[in-house]
């Protein structure tokens, strides 16, 4: 897959044969299966060589600024030697982040680039203005929400107060009944975005709800962030107070997570998350995330993005026309989200986890997902598929067709074996030209 990847095998074999071997039958699997799952995508030589860069050796805790009267001074923050590169790396992320997703405003907003993932992300942001016990609002997770706007068995169901909003039985946001359980709970925080939602988000109407019940308004833009990059989403700002996001999902980066904020919750987010929550930054990750940032800056990713979203709807298309029952209708983003139970004769399944294992024999990866509805999310009527990785391999509408008819196929096959493993070795056939082997 990667340029480099088979000196880095031989590297790795020099001394562990065993991880190596896994290397290895990794990258064989990603360059045999068609990865749909719409949260992953495929990192450029330049990140992944960064990520392995030495930056991986040095512990970088603290900032390259130091807070003053509430403004975020140049100096050097950390509590070890030896930071003179950490320094310069962090700032210049920063200034990458800032310019990408605020632009000529960045003087007004503040990047914090230290969270190792998503869900530290997310909790930082909440114990920054949350006492244990205070309100905050997100969408349910059987409705598209992620465990940490709320989810009972998430750190921020158990330590917070979390109001959770759902979907009408369309899967659409109700922006009116969410304005009525915010005016009633009153919470100091609101989340919008999602994991599962294939439409476009109001981030203004939600910015109205936000400021009418006097919440912050935290936009969890993980999914989207790439699209909102390349402008194919409009962008939560200025509706939001904060953003988060993770970097590896549309935005095309390392596995990390990036927090932006109006100037003056700066102070309070850097604290909640070092040393509130974390100890070092990942320096090696900040690196590559510099490299992502770039390529995501390049007029190149515009035309990326805006192929993201024409390919989930040439997707779409084919398979509603096939009889899959879409939730949204469709997708307007990355994302298809099908109910499999309750699609037509001519597609339906009665086990969405077991179609998800189908699809993998057949050499399609995707996951099982709840979709609005679902009694127990734990048995889900859902497929959720995305087209991030597929068109970072360079494949457009024509291959969505070949896509979709490859689905339509495995879900006729009903569970035959024979018939997806036939499937699985045309998929195989039809990847080559977009791998690098
Ligand atoms: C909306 C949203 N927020 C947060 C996260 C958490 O990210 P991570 O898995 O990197 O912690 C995810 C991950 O899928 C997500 O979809």
């Amino acid at each position: 897959m990667y340029a480099q990847l088979s000196s880095i095998i031989d590297l790795v074999a020099d001394e562990d044969a065993d991880v190596a071997a896994l290397i290895a039958a990794e990258n064989l699997r990603q360059n045999e299966n068609i990865p749909l799952i719409p949260s992953e995508n495929i990192v450029s030589d330049a990140v992944a060589a960064a990520l392995s860069s030495c930056f991986t050796n040095k512990y970088a805790e603290g900032y390259p600024h130091k807070w003053k009267d509430g403004v975020a001074q140049v100096a050097n923050g950390r509590y070890y030697q030896g930071q003179a590169n950490t320094n310069q790396l962090e700032r210049l992320v920063m200034d990458r982040a800032l310019k990408l997703f605020v632009g000529d405003e960045a003087d007004k907003y503040h990047a914090n680039v230290q969270a190792l993932s998503g869900a530290p992300a997310n909790l930082a942001v909440l114990s920054a203005f949350l006492s244990p016990g205070d309100t905050f609002m997100g969408l349910a997770l059987d409705n598209g929400g992620h465990l940490t706007h709320g989810h009972k068995v998430n750190i921020t169901g158990k330590f917070f107060h979390a109001v959770q909003y759902g979907l009408t039985a369309e899967g659409l946001l109700d922006y009116d009944a969410i304005e009525k359980l915010a005016m009633e709970n009153k919470p100091k925080i609101i989340i919008c975005g999602a994991t599962a939602y294939p439409l476009t988000i109001d981030f203004k109407r939600f910015g109205e709800i936000a400021k009418k019940c006097g919440a912050l308004l935290m936009a969890d833009v993980s999914h989207i962030a790439g699209l909102i990059a390349g402008g194919a989403h409009e962008s939560c700002f200025p509706y939001a107070d904060i953003m988060t996001t993770t970097t590896h999902k549309t935005l095309r980066g390392p596995r990390a997570g990036l927090i932006i904020c109006k100037k003056e919750l700066g102070e309070k987010i850097d604290k909640a998350l070092f040393p509130g929550l974390q100890g070092g930054p990942h320096m090696n990750t900040i690196a590559a995330l510099a490299v992502a940032l770039k390529e995501a800056l390049d007029p190149k990713f515009k035309d990326y993005a805006h192929q993201i979203v024409i390919n989930a709807k040439a997707l779409a298309e084919d398979l509603k026309a096939a009889g899959f029952k879409l939730i949204g209708n469709g997708t307007e983003n990355h994302l298809i989200l099908m109910d499999v139970i309750h699609s037509s004769d001519a597609v339906k399944v009665d086990d969405a986890s077991r179609f998800a294992e189908d699809l993998e024999t057949a050499h399609l990866v995707a996951n099982k997902n709840a979709v609005p509805g679902d009694l127990k999310p734990w048995i889900p009527s859902g497929i959720r598929l995305g087209t991030p990785a597929v068109t970072t391999l360079g494949m457009k509408e024509n291959e969505m067709h070949q896509i979709a008819g490859f689905i339509i196929r495995a879900a006729q096959a009903k569970g035959d074996s024979e018939k997806l493993k036939a499937i699985g070795e045309e998929v195989k056939t039809f990847l080559q030209p977009f791998t690098k082997g």
